[in-house]
């Protein structure tokens, strides 16, 4: 499996142990995460902005950005023409500052990985960037997604190779085997954060409700 090594914010948040661990080191970096992130040059949000251009037409809602974060996306998704985008994330600080940008519907405090309190189908799209990473979430987080995903509606995530090398792949082709979802498309692995020496390339993946 690839291993990968970070000092700063960074490499603090993909070692994390715990996801209340996490919370914190992410209420702590939300200030400066815009900016620290530009300067690394991270791509995770506009590649996964043109993926839900490419498989949701304009105007599909309601649509649920899954570890949102600062809300980089959900300011570009409002841009493009999704009106109604709701912000999901682990962190109150990330979550404060998506706020601060005025681009979603309602913002929820909650953890991927657990059950989420929201009924089945109820989201035409849900996109999640940078969030199935190194002690982050993992695939365990996908399956309250899917069921909270309209049949027919579209997944948009991005995931790094140690995940996907880890058992993601696999489960992957075994929910399209089980006939859950179907991959719309799948992009060449990408280096994240081009900025940031080392950095194990994720690769875009877009999956439909069966
Ligand atoms: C690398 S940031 C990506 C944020 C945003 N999607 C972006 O691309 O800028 C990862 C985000 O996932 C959130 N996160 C990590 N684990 C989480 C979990 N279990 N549940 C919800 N959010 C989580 C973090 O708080 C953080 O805001």
């Amino acid at each position: 499996m690839t291993e990968e090594k970070h000092s700063g914010a960074l490499g603090q948040v993909y070692a994390a142990k715990r996801p209340e661990e996490l919370a914190e080191l992410y209420n702590r970096w939300a200030e400066t995460y815009d900016s620290e992130m530009a300067v690394a040059g991270y791509r995770h949000p506009t590649i996964c902005l043109a993926l839900v251009a490419r498989h949701l037409p304009r105007g599909a809602g309601p649509l649920l950005d899954a570890g949102a974060g600062t809300g980089l996306i959900g300011e570009w998704l409002a841009i493009m023409g999704y009106p109604h985008v709701e912000a999901l994330d682990i962190s109150e600080g990330m979550l404060a500052q998506a706020a601060r940008k005025g681009a979603y519907a309602a913002l929820h405090r909650l953890a991927l990985g657990g059950p989420l309190p929201f009924a089945d189908a109820t989201y035409a799209g849900i996109v999640s960037a940078g969030v199935f990473t190194s002690g982050h979430v993992g695939i365990e987080g996908l399956d309250e997604l899917i069921r909270i995903c309209r049949p027919g509606g579209v997944l948009v995530l991005t995931v790094k190779n140690t995940l996907w090398e880890g058992g993601f792949a696999v489960g992957i082709t075994e929910l399209e085997a089980r006939r859950i979802v179907s991959r719309l498309e799948e992009t060449s692995p990408y280096v994240s954060m081009p900025g940031e020496a080392g950095t194990v390339p994720s690769r875009g993946l877009v999956l439909r409700k069966v």
